[in-house]
């Protein structure tokens, strides 16, 4: 370290750096005072002589709100990878003492949300000191998640090709059609330009379901009529089963009893899980038999090759990998 970035460096004091990321984060410096027992005006001199020592303004006032300038973005990504640099370490010493702990967070696409608990429940007894934060979203904002580097791991279908990402694949995902239980042809083995008059429920732009049947469709030539985008597995369920038209949909959101399953490829899907088609009839629903369905994906559980993975985050992918080579049933 230069000289003289090493003697601003030293000025800095903890409690300057505690006042800027409390009042960056909470955009108040009112707040800030109150979230660390200190007065306003301690918050305030401490921000100045913060800025004085970095040379930057670091704050704007736009009417009442204030908010960061450049620099103060800048100097609150550092001040966020000080922190995540002393968790690592922290939870690296926890690890050399024997003890896995520290928080894993992870960030699920929605179709991921009928298994990935199923995962987290061993592990999380197995790990009692590790604080698991789960957040379930879309392909689009689970792939905005892995640019801001906000989760540990991810678990998504089809992951960007944007950013540097290692990952470890595992179950495969069928993306099945799905139609009401009285479709005329529920129970036939059809083209898919025998579905070109249906009317196709689509989920949201930004779904990683919607961009493989797409895909799919491209592939195959075929354009569906699509009369409606709803924005969740279950609306796309409730509407199909309502007969307000078909979908493609993960296999596993509308018999989620099929994980773990094994599947292979041919004249359609076959498992020798429990098969769950009771619940599939309950629903109102059917998977259709399609010729080049289902589509078949693979789930991939990926992190940031930027960026070191905590130990709990290590833990987990062993206990992922460890559980996927035992024999399954
Ligand atoms: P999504 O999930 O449709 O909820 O985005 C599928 C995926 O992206 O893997």
């Amino acid at each position: 370290m230069p000289a003289s970035t090493l003697a601003r460096f030293q000025r800095i004091t903890p409690q300057q750096l505690r006042a800027f990321e409390a009042t960056a984060r909470l955009l108040s410096v009112t707040k800030a005072a109150q979230e660390l027992y200190v007065s306003q005006p301690t918050v305030s001199v401490q921000l100045r002589e913060l800025a004085a020592t970095t040379g930057q303004r670091l704050f704007e006032t736009t009417g009442r709100q204030i908010r960061l300038t450049q620099a103060g973005e800048e100097l609150y990504k550092a001040v966020r990878d000080v922190a995540a640099c002393w968790q690592r370490f922290e939870s690296r010493i926890a690890e050399i003492n024997g003890l896995v702990s520290g928080r894993l967070r992870i960030a699920a696409v929605t179709t991921a949300e009928y298994f990935v608990p199923d995962l987290l429940g061993p592990f999380a007894a197995a790990h009692q000191g590790v604080e698991i934060e789960l957040a379930i979203e879309n392909r689009d904002r689970v792939v905005g998640r892995l640019h801001q580097g906000i989760d540990d791991l991810a678990v998504m279908m089809m992951p960007p090709d944007d950013l540097p990402l290692e990952r470890i694949q595992f179950q495969i995902n069928p993306l099945v059609i799905i139609a009401s239980s009285k479709h005329a042809l529920i129970d036939k083995k059809i083209e898919l330009s025998e579905l070109s008059n249906d009317r196709w429920l689509m989920r949201e732009p930004g779904s990683g379901t919607r961009m493989a049947a797409e895909q799919h469709f491209d592939e195959l030539g075929f354009k569906p009529n699509v009369v409606m985008s709803l924005g969740s597995n279950e609306a796309i369920k409730h509407a199909v089963a309502a007969g307000l038209g078909i979908a493609v949909l993960s296999q596993l959101a509308v018999q989620p009893a099929l994980w773990p399953g094994r599947y292979t490829t041919g004249a359609g899907t076959q498992h020798n899980g429990p098969s769950d088609t009771s619940v599939l009839l309950q629903a109102g629903l059917g998977i259709m038999q399609v010729n080049n369905f289902p589509i078949l994906r693979r789930w991939s559980v990926v992190w940031r090759k930027d960026s070191p993975l905590s130990a709990a985050a290590r833990h987990f992918l062993d206990y992922l990998q460890a559980s996927q080579s035992e024999p399954k049933v």
